[in-house]
């Protein structure tokens, strides 16, 4: 129900834009005023999301460990699952970012069974949707940035040889994008993951349908433009221009497709800082990753314990109820008569 649900609130916006910008020619909503504001409630969503997150405090160090801290000199530290310096925190970070390090570790739990038929519980790797994601997000990647060719003019170098790059397989005319193939199958298996996968399945709400459904959306009209409708690119980077020359006129022979792409994208982009999408921006701020784990190099202090209550060590816990503990037969650091 939340997937068909989803669905059809995509399939709603296409509507939407293949209406306004078809039948009811209102193209210059759809192609300046909505994108446009759109464009103006990501960036300050998007900034007021991250300050906020920034001001919040974080008193103790709360890093999310996987392997072995530093400790004596004798035994190696694992010094990017269990970083205990900046400069190491930092290599995590990046090979966090860049590689998706932790989804890489990702476990399944399987029951098995033992040679006496008993069964075992089991934690046993699961790659595939390390795989998924990394297709996906380097697939949009490529895409985003190759789309700034749209709104260069001329092009610049690095952006040309990336497009000439992409399209190197050069199969069909114009020539399929590798990053496009990609982007389409990543989205699609991660989608295919939460309808096929029960445990997914069961815990997947409209907030996980809708985005996978609307980037999808996203990218099919994307594709059917470029290799379908085969749209008109001149006369919309003419339009996209006259959004930075503020010279407001569309170009009578664009495809509607081109406005549906832009509704959708559009959409994201307002739905991007409310949403669980905003992971691209707060990863960073993440304090299970971005802290060293050195609490038994430094003493933290918690700035919020009251200095009206004092602190109240085991040692002088031990002090205050030795008897009565050594009455009840609890073991003690020090008995009565070594304490004495
Ligand atoms: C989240 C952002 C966006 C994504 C993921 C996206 C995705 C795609 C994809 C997958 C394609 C298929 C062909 C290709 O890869 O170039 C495409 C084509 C296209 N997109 Fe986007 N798009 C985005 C934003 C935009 C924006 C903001 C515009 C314009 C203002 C735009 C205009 C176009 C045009 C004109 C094409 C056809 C390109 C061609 O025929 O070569 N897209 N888009």
């Amino acid at each position: 129900m939340k997937a068909i649900f989803s669905l059809l609130l995509v399939l709603a916006l296409v509507v939407i834009a293949t209406v306004g910008a078809g039948a009811a020619k209102m193209q210059t909503i759809f192609a300046y005023c909505i994108p446009g504001t759109a464009f103006i409630l990501f960036m300050v969503g998007f900034v007021c999301k991250i300050v906020s997150w920034a001001k919040r405090p974080v008193p103790f160090r709360i890093p999310t460990t996987g392997g072995q801290q530093q400790t004596l000199s004798w035994i190696a530290q694992n010094k990017w699952d269990n970083p205990s310096t900046g400069p190491q925190t930092f290599v995590r970070m990046v090979l966090e970012v860049l590689t998706f390090r932790s989804l890489f570790r990702n476990t399944k739990l399987v029951l098995r069974h033992d040679d006496g038929k008993n069964p075992i519980v089991a934690y046993v790797s699961a790659k595939w949707l390390w795989l998924f994601a990394i297709l996906f997000h380097y697939g949009f990647l490529i895409v985003v940035i190759r789309h700034m060719r749209l709104f260069m003019q001329p092009v610049p170098m690095p952006i040309a040889f990336l497009d000439q790059a992409d399209g190197i397989l050069q199969i069909l005319a114009p020539t399929i994008y590798i990053s496009d193939v990609l982007l389409l199958s990543g989205a699609t298996l991660l989608l295919l993951r939460r309808f096929f996968d029960a445990k997914v399945r069961y815990i997947s709400l409209v907030n996980d349908y809708f985005p996978l459904f609307l980037i999808l959306g996203v990218i099919l009209s994307g594709m059917y433009m470029r290799y379908i409708a085969k749209v008109d690119i001149m006369a919309i980077k003419e339009v996209i221009l006259g959004l930075l020359t503020l010279n407001y006129t569309v170009p009578a022979n664009i495809d509607t497709s081109f406005f549906v792409h832009l509704f959708l994208v559009s959409t994201l982009l307002v739905y991007i800082p409310f949403s669980k999408l905003m992971h691209m921006g707060g990863v960073f701020l993440s304090p299970t990753r971005n802290m060293p784990n050195d609490t038994r190099i430094n003493h933290y202090v918690n700035p919020w314990n009251n200095p009206a209550v004092k602190p109240h060590s085991y040692e002088s816990y031990e002090d205050e109820f030795r008897g009565p503990m050594f009455e009840a037969g609890l073991p003690l650091e020090k008995n009565p008569e070594e304490a004495a």
